[in-house]
């Protein structure tokens, strides 16, 4: 089925997994993937928010329930799917989750924390998944970043290192991974109206006052935002793009 969502290129009937698919930005992707006619595994912890997702995506979408942080769980997860489906063409590690407090107050355990699901799994998910994609010898793998990969945010220290982390990461596997057809890239979402945001912003007045001040669109952008830009990157029409870390912020990164 193609839909006038499909971008340049066959991307129908590719297989997809996102992570932290249930809800926010990964849900907007993996809706943007089912529209284009991608067959998309969305996993997360949730029961109830994926099966919502699955419902609303309809039958293109599979959900997987996977506690990312139980890294002995991973490989497991993936060979399922590479079971299910026989290929695994594109993976986006959206799953992330942020943590506010001031440096004095953050504990070992809270920073390993955040270390665990926004940076180890991400690794451990990318090598299980690169193993299927080098058999394939092509394959597009996104990472979720950050603006706390581009700038200095207060408040954020396990959250700011494990996204710069990220922003390397795509770097050395994008040039490692090349060569085997790969191509790794990054999206750095701006200040993307979700639950995750509405928690950090809606608390801090002063700190909502300050994104719009450096953002020269004037507003937050929508989930829908990130999908387009995800679509984008795992379509043939970036067959040339690797190693990239795209800003998606209406300017944030570069506002006065
Ligand atoms: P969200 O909280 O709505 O979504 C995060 C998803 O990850 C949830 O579905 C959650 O269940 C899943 N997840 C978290 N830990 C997991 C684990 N251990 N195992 C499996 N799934 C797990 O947040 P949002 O805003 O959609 O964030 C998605 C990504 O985008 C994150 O990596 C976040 O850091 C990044 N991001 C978001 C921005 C925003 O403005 N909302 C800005 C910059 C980056």
């Amino acid at each position: 089925m193609s839909t006038r969502n499909s971008p340049p290129g066959r991307i129908e009937g590719k297989v997809a997994i996102v992570t932290g698919g249930g809800s926010g930005i990964g849900l907007a992707i993996a809706e943007k993937f089912t529209q284009a006619g991608i067959e998309t595994v969305i996993v997360g912890r949730d029961e109830k928010k994926l099966s919502q997702a699955k419902e609303k995506l309809g039958k293109k979408c599979h959900p997987i329930i996977c506690d990312l942080s139980n890294l002995s769980t991973i490989p497991s997860f993936v060979c399922d799917v590479t079971r299910q489906f026989g290929q695994i063409d594109i993976l986006v590690n959206n799953a992330g989750i942020n943590m506010k407090k001031i440096i004095e107050e953050v504990t070992d355990e809270d920073f390993q924390k955040v270390i665990t699901t926004n940076l180890t799994a991400v690794f451990v998910v990318s090598r299980e998944v690169v193993k299927q994609m080098v058999k394939q010898g092509s394959g597009s793998i996104i990472n979720i970043s950050s603006m706390a990969a581009q700038y200095g945010l207060p408040k954020v220290i396990a959250y700011s290192a494990s996204k710069t982390a990220i922003d390397g990461m795509t770097r050395a596997m994008a040039v490692e991974l090349g060569p085997k057809g790969i191509r790794v890239n990054a999206i750095a979402p701006g200040f993307i109206i979700t639950d995750m945001t509405d928690k950090a912003l809606n608390s801090d007045p002063e700190r909502k006052a300050k994104v719009f001040n450096r953002t020269p669109m004037g507003h937050m952008g929508q989930t829908s935002d990130i999908g387009d830009a995800a679509l984008f990157l795992a379509s043939d029409a970036a067959k040339y793009i690797t190693g990239v870390v795209l800003p998606v912020d209406g300017g944030n990164s570069i506002g006065f």
